[in-house]
This record gives structure tokens, sequence and C-alpha cells, in this order.
């Protein structure tokens, strides 16, 4: 595939396929979105949210970034799970890391890799918070650990947000789920599920 027109080509044939399957199929969706879920997930090409949850369109509210943070201050992110809960009123919030990833890589290998790496601090506290468990292990162990970690400090971090704070207060039902996907068999492992 070389050059946007047939990335456009390619957008008309599927919008035809979709239209031949269900002729409602985008009427349906230009009126309302309901997805239940909201992804937060990383930015890696490897790893789009309704492709390996074999959805369509309309069924996934999805925030992707370089390494699955969630932030405090990151209005964004923010926006993005205030927007979930309270208006789309999602169920449930996955945050989902994968193994392999370049961000979680960048930080064990350390080096200078310029204004990223302010980002990627996020992920060195990460590292830091666990350190004498990583240490204990080496290799793509240790690798696989800390992109597992993040996981679970990011699902910790949304459960702070004032956001899902006062779902809960409020006795709504919204689970926050940390999962982790494999690049090398496409199969997603859950690694810690909070109710609240
Ligand atoms: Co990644």
């Amino acid at each position: 595939m070389s050059g946007l027109e047939s990335l456009l080509d390619r957008n008309a044939l599927w919008a035809k396929h979709k239209v031949e399957e269900n002729a409602s199929f985008f009427s349906q969706l230009a009126q309302q979105q309901t997805p239940k879920y909201l992804w937060i997930g990383c930015s890696d090409s490897r790893v789009p949210a309704t492709q390996v949850l074999d959805l369509p369109p309309g069924e996934v509210f999805v925030h992707r970034n370089i390494a699955n943070l969630v932030v405090h201050s990151d209005m964004s992110c923010l926006s993005v799970i205030q927007y979930a809960v309270e208006v789309l009123q999602v169920e449930h919030i996955i945050v989902c890391g994968h193994y392999g990833c370049g961000g979680v890589k960048a930080v064990l290998d350390g080096g200078d890799h310029g204004m990223i790496d302010n980002w990627l601090g996020h992920i060195k506290d990460v590292q830091r918070l666990n350190s004498e468990h990583l240490s204990q292990l080496e290799g793509d162990e240790r690798f696989d650990k800390l992109c597992e970690l993040n996981v679970q400090e990011q699902v910790r971090n949304v459960c702070n947000t004032t956001v899902v704070k006062n779902a809960w207060k409020k006795r709504k039902s919204l689970t926050i789920h940390g999962w982790v996907y494999s690049l090398s068999d496409g199969i997603l492992k859950e690694l810690c599920c909070n109710r609240g």
C-alpha cells in the first residue's frame, strides 16, 4: 500500500461492502453511539481496540497514547474518561497494555530519547515503585513484568480519578479492568479488575 489515494480507494470499497452487508449500517451509526466499553490502550499500530476485540464501529470508545498511560493531569485522557462514564454511561473501562511495548522498552534501555522522555517518566515511576521486584528478573521476564506492572498502575490511576470515584460514590456499576495483549499470539490476558 502506498500513497493516500490507495487509502481513499480502500475506504470507498470498505464503505460499499458495509452497505452491501447491511443497508442501514451507516444511517444507524450516524444517529448515535452507544459503546459499552472505554478502551485505554497504547498507540502501537499492532493493538487496534475494535479489531482485537472483533467488534464493529460503534462498540468501543477509545483513548490511546504511548504506553497506555493515565496521568492525573492529562486533560485529554481525563476528558475521555468523564465523557465515557457520565455521558455514554459505559460500565467497563479497560486499560490494555501489551508485551513488547516500545515505550516500556525505552525506559528499560535507558538513554536519551528527547522530548518523549518527559512522557516516559511516568513509566520510570512505575519502575522505581517496583524496583525490588523487577531487580529479581532479567531480560524478557523483566520487560514483560514492567509491561504488566504499568497496566496495573494505570488501572490504579483510573480508579483514583474524580470521575470514577464519584461514579462509585453514586453506586454506579463501573468496573475497571487491566489487560495485557500478546503481539505474538493475539491473545488478551486479564491482570486485575476493580469494582470500587
Ligand atoms: Co506500546
